[in-house]
């Protein structure tokens, strides 16, 4: 598995080959691949990689294949709590397995090779089509902010919140994306500015502590952001700031926009308060580009996500249209939707 390390970036384009599913499973706790949907990819890349490293072994048994696949799930779902497309796309893993349960094991890894593909390259058609859904809810020209990173880095390709900025200016419209930098790890200041970069979107980089003034002078018509994990009743959990964002925009009556597939909505989860919020190591915070910035010895809080409550947005868009107010008929039935289509869709 070759990986674009987003550690790197902007600075240094460096690709990470993983030759074993460890690899990939540190790739995902260190964010050299990070963003909901693309670590879900990522582990459903590693899961299949895991098993046909496991076929080549001689004399591998139908008993030894599924205590390794089982035990490279488990590991796979260790890797971090928050974003539940890891989770989805284990599932989906496991639903194959099961489903080729009585074919030869050569024949069973190279399905879930398959099934790697598969969620890959329906992440990509569900960001384009997020794409679709949200462009209207750009303004025709004006200022759209955003948190973190959300674009084809995060994801199988083209992005969530990003991506609906990218289809939007497609369609023509004037769009000049403002961007938190996002501490600690600067994922809007290296990421998106460098994806808007490449795309020549006029962009401008702020310090997350200058959102409250950028909009208080009138430069932000929108904002829209990810989730790492969409609750039933519409919390949200996305990177930290978020919630802070999305208070500024209630106080300055901008619309804020949540935009992400439905594989991050956790319809089990009836609200943000059950969502687990990710604490990552404190150097991320008494560190900047491995340099010391804060005092020694000081204790640190380092949660990698906060909780939008659902009453903070104007809409949740996913690849089957705008969910709204209350937020939880419209999200069952777009699960539902996903369901049904992937069942259509699934061989037989
Ligand atoms: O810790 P990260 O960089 O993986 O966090 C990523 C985010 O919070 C994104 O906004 C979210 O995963 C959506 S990516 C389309």
């Amino acid at each position: 598995m070759r990986l674009l390390d987003q550690r790197a970036l902007p600075g240094e384009t460096i690709y990470l080959d993983c030759r074993q599913p460890d690899e990939v499973m540190e790739a995902i706790r260190t964010l050299t691949v990070r963003g909901a949907p693309a670590i879900g990819v990522a582990a459903a890349y590693g899961i299949a990689q895991a098993m046909q490293l496991a076929v080549r072994t001689k004399d591998l048994h139908a008993n030894s294949f599924d205590a390794i696949f089982d035990e490279t799930c488990k590991r796979f779902g260790a890797t971090r709590p928050t974003a539940v497309n890891l989770f989805w796309a284990i599932k989906r893993m496991q639903e194959t397995a099961a489903r080729w349960h009585i074919r030869g094991l050569h024949e069973r890894a190279a399905m879930l090779v398959e099934e790697a593909k598969r969620i890959h390259a329906e992440d990509v058609e569900m960001c384009l089509a997020i794409g679709r859904h949200g462009a209207p809810l750009m303004p025709q020209s004006g200022g759209v902010i955003t948190h973190c990173n959300t674009g084809g880095l995060a994801t199988g390709g083209h992005g969530t919140a990003l991506g609906v900025i990218r289809t939007a200016v497609a369609q023509g419209k004037q769009i000049h994306v403002w961007i938190d930098e996002t501490r600690p790890l600067l994922q809007g200041a290296r990421l998106t500015a460098w994806e808007c970069a490449q795309d020549k979107l006029p962009a401008t980089l702020i310090t997350d502590n200058m959102a409250a003034h950028v909009l208080k002078l009138g430069h932000v018509h929108a904002a829209i952001a990810g989730a790492d994990r969409i609750a039933r009743n519409g919390d949200s959990a996305n990177k930290i700031g978020t919630y802070g964002l999305a208070i500024l925009c209630k106080y300055h009556n901008i619309p804020f926009y949540i935009a992400a597939p439905t594989s991050t909505v956790d319809i089990g989860c009836d609200s943000g308060a059950h969502i687990p919020i990710e604490e990552r190591k404190a150097e991320e915070v008494t560190h900047l580009g491995g340099q010391r910035v804060a005092a020694a010895g000081v204790d640190v809080f380092n949660p990698a996500f906060d909780v939008v409550p659902h009453e903070l947005i104007a809409g949740i868009i996913t690849e089957h249209g705008v969910a709204k107010a209350p937020f939880e008929p419209d999200l069952v039935a777009m699960v539902a939707r996903a369901r049904a289509h992937h069942n259509q869709v699934e061989p037989a």
